[in-house]
């Protein structure tokens, strides 16, 4: 059979991006209100048995078993504990907007984590300032936030390190141009090109005990300040994550 053909050829890389933000936003709005709720469902019976657990506390004592209350009570605070953490950062709350030091921010969740890297056997190293006082503007506690889950999360790559080799975490900033580019970079186990493509999707991870949301609450918390997160990485190398956000004079 003779004739012509016509083939139409069609770019749709944009569209796959619109779609797939279109899709995180979408789960992490979900997300927010799903979370609210169970978190309710939750913590309403895990307070009736801390209650009933502290009634019971002298009918143990008799048996010489208060211990087991005492661990009880423990984990019961612990999952209190672990149900609070999601909600909060699974929720952003909206920003308290104010004049942030960029040193005075790093120097604080550095201090905070620290001793926590120490026990672990991992050296967070703060880098010195040399641009004066590099100021942003935005919610100090979303900031602290997206830092202290940057940091946790080198910890955790560092201590998952095969050949057992001293862990290091590098943190520090510096000016570029109108911009501030804050970097974390650790010596941790890395990533593969599976996991750097999907790292900022809600829910993705690669730890038993992961949540998934520390960086696609950190990416939406840095997007609304209008800024970005960058990052290189390479396996049994260490990971370097980059944060740029517009510099307030
Ligand atoms: N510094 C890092 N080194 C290696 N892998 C990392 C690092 N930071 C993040 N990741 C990868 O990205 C995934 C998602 O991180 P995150 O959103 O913080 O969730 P979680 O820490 O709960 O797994 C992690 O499970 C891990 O695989
Ligand atoms: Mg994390």
């Amino acid at each position: 059979m003779k004739g012509c053909y016509l083939f139409t050829v069609k770019e749709i890389s944009d569209y796959k991006l619109i779609e797939q933000t279109a899709y995180q936003n979408d789960s992490l709005a979900m997300l927010g209100k799903l979370s609210a709720s169970i978190a309710h469902e939750i913590r309403n019976p895990l307070t009736a048995i801390r209650g009933f657990i502290q009634l019971l506390h002298p009918h143990l004592q008799q048996l010489g078993k208060q211990e087991y209350g005492k661990i009880i009570l423990a984990e019961i605070d612990r999952a209190n504990d672990i149900i609070h953490e999601f909600l909060t950062s699974s929720k952003p709350s909206v920003p308290q907007v104010g004049m942030i030091p960029v040193s005075a921010l790093l120097k604080e969740v550095v201090l905070l984590t620290e001793s926590e890297a120490l026990m672990k056997g991992c050296q967070i190293n703060l880098h010195p300032f040399q641009e004066g006082d590099m100021m942003i503007s935005g919610d100090v506690k979303q900031m602290k936030q997206v830092v202290l889950n940057m940091i946790r999360n080198a910890m955790e790559a560092v201590a998952d390190r095969v050949d057992g080799l001293m862990g290091k975490i590098e943190v520090g900033a510096h000016k570029e141009g109108s911009e501030v580019r804050m970097f974390i970079s650790d010596n941790g186990k890395g990533m593969d090109i599976r996991t750097l493509d999907r790292l900022f999707n809600p829910f993705f991870t690669t730890k038993e005990n992961g949540t998934g949301l520390g960086l696609s609450v950190s990416d939406r918390i840095i997007k609304n300040h209008g800024g970005c997160i960058s990052v290189s990485s390479r396996v049994n190398e260490g990971t370097h994550f980059v944060i740029s956000l517009p510099l307030i004079h």
